[in-house]
Formats: C-alpha cells, structure tokens, sequence
C-alpha cells in the first residue's frame, strides 16, 4: 500500500484515485472545485462512466479514498499524481497549460521527505513536449529538501471504458529522470503499479520527452486512422462504392487492423482534436512544423464530415432547412459517455437549427450537458418523442438504444421516413424493409 495523492480530479483524476484506492492504495483525491468535491464525496460520480459509482462508493467505504478542495492535505502522500485538464487555449491551438503550472505551485509546498522512500511527483496530463523538463527543473529548484523526482507517465484510458482502461491498460510508459534518481522513482512507480505488472503489462522506460510524445502521438494515429476512413468514404460517395465493406477488407489486413476504421461524422471529445492541435502547435515552436502539416489534413477531413452531414439534411428537406423538424439521435461525442466537449453531435444539431429547422435533439446520458451549453436546443428524452413529425432523423451517436430501434414502429411517429446515419450503425436494409430513405455515410 502507497499514500498517494492525485490532483485535479476530473475524468482522469477521479477514475485514477477510485481505481488505486480499490486497489489498495491510500489515496486523496485534490480538486478547486468544491461542487465536484462534494459530489465525489457523496459517492456520486459528476460524469457518465459505465461501473464508476458503483467503485466510487466501494472506495470510500473502504476508507481508502477521501476528496478535498485543500491541497495541504497531500501530506503524507509518498506519490503525488498530476491529472488536471490542458484544454485548447481559445481562438489558438495550443495547450492550454494553466491547471498544470497551477497544480504544481500548488503542490511545491506541501512536498517533504517521506518515511517510505523517495517522494515522486506524476504527471498524467496531456502535455507538449518539453512540460515534464521544465516541470522537473522546478521541483529541484523550488522543493530541494523533498528529493522529489518527476516521473511522466501518460495515460490513455478511454471515456466508457476508463476503469477497464485504468486496472488492465494495454501498456505502461514511464518518462524518467536521470540518474539514480530517476530509477529510484521507477522503484516507487512499480510498487503503485504492482497488480497491472504483474498481469505482465508492457512496460516502457524511456525518457520524459519520448514518454510525452509517445501519448500525443497515439492519439494522432487514432485520428488519422479515422480520417483516412473518412477521407475514403468521400471517394465511395463520389464512385457508387461502399466504405463500411473496404474498411472490413482492408481490416482483415493484420497490418491495419480493423479497430478505428468505422467511417461517420469523425472524431470530438475532449482529447484527439485538441490534441492533434496542440501537437501540431508545438511542431511549430520547435521548428518542425512541417512534419505535422498532414494533422491539418486530418482536422479538415474531420471537419468536413459535420458540413457534409448538415449538407445531407438539407437536401432531405427539399433544400432548405428554415421550418423543417430535424431530429438528432445522440448529442455525447461517442456512446457511454455523457461528454459533448467538441462532439460531431452537437455541433451538427447546432449548425442545423443555425440554418432555421426546429430540432429536437436526444440523449440517454447527455442532455443535461447539452442544456447547459446550448440551452436554446429543443431537448427531448426519447426517440419517438424526438421524432414527433419528423422530417428528416439524424443519428449521430450510435447509443445501442438508437441502433436497434424498430423503424416500423419510429416510421409512426415522424412525417417523412429519412433517416441519415452518420455512424453507418443502423442496417440499411431493415430501414429500407420498413418504407424509409436510407442515407448512410460513404455508402451506395
Ligand atoms: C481517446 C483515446 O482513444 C484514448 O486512448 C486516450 O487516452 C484519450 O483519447 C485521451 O487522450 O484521454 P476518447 O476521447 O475517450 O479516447 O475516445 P475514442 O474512443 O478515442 O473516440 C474518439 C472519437 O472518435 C469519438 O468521437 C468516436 O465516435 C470517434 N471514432 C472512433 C470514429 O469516428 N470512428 C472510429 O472508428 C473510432
């Protein structure tokens, strides 16, 4: 069992503190924000994710996992993890780095020598290359006495599988320090741990620079994996072809693969497109940014997938959507999670209703999210409330509620039997069976 302290306790730091403490560990979770303190506390998770109250409250009641808004009360942790957000930077696409340097001023203070052994400060957050130095530099500077060390150690969970992705990752990476120091940290590090290691996670040490990247570069893969699909299923639309059987195809390559090759109306969320942004910023202030210009394509392709839908819903509304009622299934920017942070979803429902159509937008998870940040959207609870004399339906999250959906019975409700699917998840031929116009997306 390791004290561990874990600061900003959002997505990230909440799943990591609740994961670690039923694991054993003795773990504080730190956050600014007394709301969402006082909501983990109770026992109740502040976003969607499958299973996690369920293990908040085992946590708690273990007595292993406490939250608090005062960062003095990281003393005593041997191990201090680093998981506040680095959103955009508005009208720039840069990483903002404010919630990092914050955390660590913060933290600085509070750390001191500890009985166990060498105290270890982890970042977890998504950082541009470089962070994790001059964050390591600062601790040697600021907090000599504590003989603190800098590990970085990125994380790559995914929303809807985020314990899954936390208990059994699919890989460690540990940027170190130097030396002896940077050894013993590992030391420390692998005791933490102990129960993924010995599922004989993969393992990689590597230096902080490497370890930053590495996490900046795989999600960079993932959404070019997805524009490429995309992108093909542009060529599809132009030539009659069918992307979802190239994708199987081509997937079958073991090469390839088959994961992150659905084509739809692209990425959002809270991390690929703020990081391939981000990513190619930092390309630019290392003079480099030409190794990146191909993440421009991916953002544009990306992009082009929303106005291509919005373009699809118009013309299902005769050309013109003033006084049409359009209907989007799903708002979160993928199913399991009730995150609309830069969601296709939105953004879709968004610019049609710009366009003048009444729309009605639903959500198992997500509405009160999208009441939040879009509160003049018509919000309804379920599909065939949503589709009340529709002229067009829109699915753009592919909740399985929304897949397997009957469309005789949602054929009953609406005006028009359209439907547009953005995910290509529903089957074609049953909503043709039941009388509807089938638009897919990259599909005959
Ligand atoms: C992503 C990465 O997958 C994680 O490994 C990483 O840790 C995380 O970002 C992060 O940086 O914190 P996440 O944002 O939860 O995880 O979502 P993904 O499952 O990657 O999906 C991203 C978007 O791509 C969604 O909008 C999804 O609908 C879309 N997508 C995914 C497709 O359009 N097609 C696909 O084939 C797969």
């Amino acid at each position: 069992m390791t004290q561990l302290s874990v600061i900003g306790c959002g997505y990230l730091g909440a799943v990591h503190a609740a994961c670690m403490a039923d694991l054993g560990h003795e773990v504080v979770g730190v956050d600014v924000d007394p709301d969402k303190v006082a909501q983990l506390a109770a026992g109740k998770a502040p976003f969607h994710e499958p299973g996690f109250d369920d293990l908040l409250q085992r946590a708690i009641a273990s007595g292993r996992l406490r939250f608090t808004t005062d960062i003095a009360e990281v003393h005593g942790s041997q191990v201090h993890f680093i998981c506040v957000g680095t959103p955009q930077q508005a009208g720039r696409n840069a990483a903002d780095l404010t919630y990092v340097h914050a955390a660590v001023e913060a933290l600085l203070p509070h750390l001191a020598v500890h009985a166990d052994g060498p105290v270890v400060v982890v970042g977890k957050s998504t950082v541009p290359v470089g962070t994790a130095a001059e964050i390591a530099a600062r601790i040697d500077a600021d907090a000599p006495g504590s003989g603190a060390s800098l590990v970085w150690n990125p994380e790559f969970l995914r929303e809807g599988f985020a314990i899954q992705d936390t208990v059994a990752p699919d890989r460690i990476v540990y940027g170190l320090g130097p030396g002896d120091r940077g050894q013993a940290a590992r030391v420390v590090l692998d005791t933490v741990y102990a129960s993924q290691l010995e599922r004989h996670t993969p393992l990689i040490t590597t230096d902080y620079a490497t370890a930053e990247l590495v996490k900046v570069a795989a999600n960079s893969f993932l959404a070019t994996k997805i524009s490429f699909i995309n992108a093909m299923a542009e060529l599809c639309e132009a030539t009659g072809a069918d992307v979802t059987q190239l994708a199987e195809a081509i997937g079958h390559d073991e090469r390839i693969g088959p994961k992150f090759l659905r084509a739809g109306v692209g990425f959002g969320g809270g991390c690929l497109p703020k990081d391939i942004r981000a990513f190619m910023a930092r390309a630019g202030e290392l003079g480099v940014d030409q190794a990146l210009t191909f993440l421009r394509e991916v953002d544009a392709i990306n992009l082009r997938r929303r106005t291509h839908v919005v373009e699809l819903a118009r013309t299902a509304c005769g050309g013109d959507l003033s006084g049409a009622r359009v209907t989007v299934l799903g708002a979160a920017f993928k199913p399991h999670s009730d995150d609309v942070r830069d969601s296709p979803a939105l953004e879709v429902a968004s610019t049609i209703a710009g366009a003048g159509a009444h729309v009605t937008i639903t959500d198992p998870a997500a509405l009160e999210n999208v009441r939040r940040v879009r509160p003049d959207l018509n919000l309804a609870a379920d599909p065939l409330e949503a589709a009340d004399r529709a002229d067009v339906v829109v699915l753009l999250t592919e909740w399985e509620e929304y897949v397997t959906l009957d469309p005789e019975q949602l054929g009953t409700v609406v005006a028009h039997r359209q439907v547009i699917d953005g995910r290509n998840a529903l089957d074609p031929v049953r909503w043709r069976a039941a009388g509807w116009t089938y638009t897919g997306l990259g599909r005959p």
